[in-house]
């Protein structure tokens, strides 16, 4: 895409999104008062110490002191980076991401994805017009396929021959390079290149924006490989996407369930029937990034896999993989079926009933993780259940902490009849701070640099008022450069929130600071906050006053003063006079 994000934009969506409505379709959360309560998603708690305020839309955690916005809780929880936190905000606010173009943009991908997307169509056209079509239509009546199905998930036809895409008219020069850069050509020895696919049916996969970023294409016969995948390109990544996963949410928005199978004919031939939840991993194993995706798109995720050795081989894996991400509220179900079956026969041979019948028998992920320990032991014997605990509690340590985590610990002191030491789960990010008191006497403790600081953040309004204390910005004090950039960041854009501004500063050493400040602070009235900064300013500034006062008393003794001092000292004293009267009236 390329082009920064412009701040502005980022300003409309973090005071678009509700964090309490975000957080809340991740976290079970409790209304408490004015705020909304949770254990802490990100450490291990039995009573709720992490917070949202619907006012700051700000989430904090008074034990572990996690905190953030909207999009710092998505790069958290949903472990994306900034960008990606930013694009899954903006999807579901259905605002398009503007990009300043030039500065210190990114690469620019956008004559790549046109490529795809011409290459998409190019074989798509294929599919009706190409003089052996009808071949290739027949295969696909054969194996069950509607036109109307083909037409929804972009199916195409790269004809045979060695050069068909290549030599397309359109391309140029600039559209050789961006299709070998797509994967879309391969090269002889001599540096020629040639067409990738060829003679194949082509399914192209698409991003979450419905963006062709790669393609599948299966031979029409039998031949190897019988299935060719895209290269790694800068814009496909194969451990990462999901086949499938667009045209699911794009048939429904928030689906109850995503069904995870393992080939490009079994998404297709389920959506014939009706099944439209399902996506495939691309020819590999579930990895964390697929599961990360999938949760975020559906609560419950299941798994379906041959029942032979290496499907329950793979199901392990994906059960590996899966533990460490069960977070509360999300499930995963493993199901299996008969030897030799994949979900494209069963399906046709069996009708869309059977096949759900066949999902809602699917077994938990708990009942899937101790069956199958229970068939490794001797259940019997005093050993063989030391086993199994041995073996189990290793697997539940990478559980999060939670619900699901405590209830898996209990099952397994079921099962082996003695109670277990549940290893707690350590933190993921920074140690845990010192609990902090959540009152507003805290405001008064802190230094006053930072006591105005945390003002302005949390109340950003109070920077618009006519004449706050002058005179404090030349003290030596470290948060005064901050202190200073703020009330300018607020003067040149008054309108700024609590949660726009930390996003202004998440890219500074200083972000974090500032966003600690937020979190600690309760909401005073705003009149009472007002006064709070006016007296705090007014302290720093004849704080300084005194500062420079004593200096030149000092220089005054040591070397004697300049002119120019001796005016200086005149106003201070003036200056520090009319405050003492104030003082003494007020
Ligand atoms: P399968 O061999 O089970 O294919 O591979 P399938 O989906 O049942 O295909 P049909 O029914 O014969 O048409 C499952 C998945 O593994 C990857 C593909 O993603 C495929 O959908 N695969 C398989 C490859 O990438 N390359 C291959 O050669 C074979
Ligand atoms: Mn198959």
């Amino acid at each position: 895409m390329g082009g920064r994000i412009p701040a502005s934009f980022i300003d409309e969506l973090v005071n678009r999104v509700d964090v309490v409505d975000l957080i809340s379709s991740r976290v079970p959360l409790k209304k408490a008062g004015k705020d909304f309560q949770a254990c802490c998603p990100f450490h291990d708690e039995k009573t709720p110490s992490f917070t949202v305020s619907p006012e700051k839309q700000f989430y904090h955690c008074f034990g572990c002191g996690a905190h953030g916005t909207a999009i710092g809780f998505l790069m958290e929880y949903d472990n994306l980076s900034f960008v990606e936190a930013v694009e899954e905000l903006a999807v579901r606010e259905r605002l398009e991401i503007p990009r300043e173009s030039g500065g210190q943009s990114g690469p620019d991908y956008r004559p790549l994805y046109e490529t795809l997307e011409q290459a998409a169509d190019y074989y798509q056209q294929q599919l009706r017009r190409h003089p052996q079509a009808a071949k290739v239509v027949d295969y696909l009546r054969h194996r069950g396929l509607s036109g109307a199905i083909a037409a929804d998930y972009g199916i195409g036809f790269a004809p045979p021959g060695w050069t068909n895409l290549l030599d397309r008219p359109n391309w140029g020069r600039k559209g050789t390079e961006h299709l070998k850069t797509c994967g879309m050509l391969s090269e002889h020895e001599d540096g020629r290149k040639y067409d990738r696919f060829r003679d194949r049916i082509m399914f192209p996969i698409r991003n979450r924006r419905g963006r062709v970023i790669g393609f599948g294409g299966r031979l029409l016969g039998d031949g190897k490989p019988k299935y060719l995948n895209s290269p790694e390109t800068p814009l496909f990544h194969k451990g990462q996407e999901l086949y499938g996963l667009y045209e699911a949410l794009h048939s429904t928005r928030n689906p109850d369930r995503l069904l995870v199978v393992e080939g490009y004919m079994d998404v297709v031939a389920l959506a014939q029937f009706e099944i439209r939840n399902t996506v495939a991993t691309l020819g590999t194993a579930t990895t964390r990034p697929h599961l990360d995706r999938l949760f975020r798109a559906a609560p419950e995720i299941l798994f379906c896999f041959d029942g032979d050795r290496a499907g329950r081989a793979a199901a392990w894996k994906a059960l590996e993989t899966t533990l460490p991400v069960m977070r509360d509220g999300r499930e995963a179900c493993f199901l299996f079926l008969p030897d030799g079956e994949d979900p494209d026969t069963m399906v046709r041979k069996q009708g869309p009933q059977a096949f759900q019948r066949l999902m809602d028998e699917a077994v938990p992920l708990s009942t899937f993780l101790f069956d199958r320990l229970r068939e490794q032991v001797d259940m019997q014997s005093l050993a063989g259940k030391a086993r199994l605990s041995e073996l189990a509690a290793p697997l539940l340590g990478t559980l999060p902490s939670g619900v699901l985590r405590q209830m898996m610990f209990k099952q397994l002191e079921t099962i082996v009849g003695v109670e277990i030491p549940h290893p707690s789960r350590p933190i993921a990010a920074s140690p845990a701070p010192k609990r902090r008191p959540r009152t507003g006497a805290f405001l008064g403790t802190m230094p006053p640099v930072r006591r105005a600081i945390a003002l302005l953040v949390s109340n950003p309004g109070l920077a618009a008022t006519e004449s706050l204390p002058a005179g404090w910005e030349t003290l030596p004090l470290p948060g005064i450069p901050i202190l200073k950039e703020l009330l300018e960041n607020l003067h040149s854009e008054p309108n700024l929130t609590t949660v726009a501004l930390l996003e202004r500063w998440r890219h500074r050493e200083e972000g974090k600071y500032l966003g600690q400040l937020t979190a600690f602070l309760l909401p005073l009235q705003q009149e009472g906050q007002l006064r709070e900064l006016r007296d705090t300013l007014s302290s720093l500034a004849r704080q300084a006053l005194m500062n420079e006062w004593e200096n030149l008393m000092q220089k005054a003794a040591a070397e004697g003063l300049s002119t120019e001092d001796k005016k200086r000292l005149l106003q201070l004293s003036e200056e520090k006079m009319k405050r003492d009267n104030q003082e003494n009236d007020g």
